[in-house]
């Protein structure tokens, strides 16, 4: 082992200590904050309520969500995606609120053959209106371990972040004429599906329904959230940072250099589907 390659595995070591440490305090709370609301035992609460697990197999696929709603907060997640092949499958996880003119911020994870990359796709709704997909393949391999997937959501800025890694940012625009998500409380979901009509190469590839159950694993959520209840909304002591947090020009620069990588489909680059101009929000960027 040459040097830097043991001071890169020093600081790994030191930072999985750290997670181990700091996520100890938030332990059992998939048992205590979240209902597993279908797929008839295909959710599972394991672990003393510390790790959660989705699957999906030709009868079923399976779902939870948050008993709480949020209203504004850092909600952290980490996700370890069904590994081998995986195709055909899509495992999601978004904020929502209710309604016809609801809003939504959404990960979701369209599987893929063995060794073929996953793709994730982001969207934002606001009063029912979504089509600002984007999609990004990742710079790992999403189902060898566990990885934080993020929603930085406050009155100026949607951020979504892998890893504390910004991938993309919906900033309030309203004074544009451009609605954003402020009034409506979110829950959390997630949930695990088929869609092999459409999700891996646009439909060609089918789930291969030998290799299910398809699992995806859950742990470490983490809420650092104004909770919404009656109408009142109740935010954490002290003025958290991310209330106000934007992207400084580092983090921007950090975000530009992901996407011009990583990002495989920008809807705000999709001419063929805005042929009368693409939205508004696309160049105020
Ligand atoms: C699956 O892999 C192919 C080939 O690398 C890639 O083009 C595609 O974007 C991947 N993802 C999905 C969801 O099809």
């Amino acid at each position: 082992m040459d040097q830097s390659t043991l001071i890169l595995s020093l600081l790994f070591t030191f930072t999985a200590l750290t997670t181990t440490l700091f996520s100890s305090g938030f332990a059992g709370t998939f048992d205590t904050q979240f209902d597993i609301t279908w797929g008839d035992g295909r959710g599972k609460v394991l672990n003393n309520g510390e790790l959660l697990t989705l699957s999906l197999d030709s009868a079923s696929g399976s779902g939870f969500q948050t008993k709480n709603e949020y209203l504004f907060g850092k909600i952290d997640m980490q996700l370890k995606l069904v590994p081998g092949n995986s195709a055909g499958t899509v495992t999601a996880y978004y904020l929502k609120s209710n309604g016809d003119t609801w809003d939504e911020i959404d990960f979701e994870f369209l599987g893929n053959l063995t060794s073929d990359p996953y793709t994730m796709h982001t969207n934002v709704f606001t009063q029912g209106k979504g089509d600002r997909e984007q999609q990004f393949h990742l710079w790992f391999d999403p189902t060898a371990d566990f990885h934080t997937y993020s929603v930085l959501w406050n009155p100026h800025h949607i951020i979504f972040m892998v890893d504390e890694v910004p991938v993309r940012q919906f900033k309030n625009l309203e004074h544009r004429g451009i609605p954003y998500p402020k009034m409506q409380p979110m829950r959390l979901y997630s949930s695990i599906w088929n869609a092999d009509q459409w999700a891996t190469r646009g439909g060609l590839v089918k789930t291969d329904w030998s290799k299910a159950p398809f699992t995806a694993s859950y742990r470490n959520f983490r809420a650092d959230a104004c909770v919404s209840s009656g109408g009142k909304s109740s935010c954490p002591a002290g003025s958290p940072r991310w209330f106000s947090q934007g992207l400084d020009l580092r983090a921007e620069d950090k975000m530009r250099l992901v996407q011009s990588k990583f990002m495989v489909y920008n809807y705000c680059t999709d001419s063929k589907r805005f042929p009368q101009g693409f939205p508004k929000e696309c160049h105020l960027h």
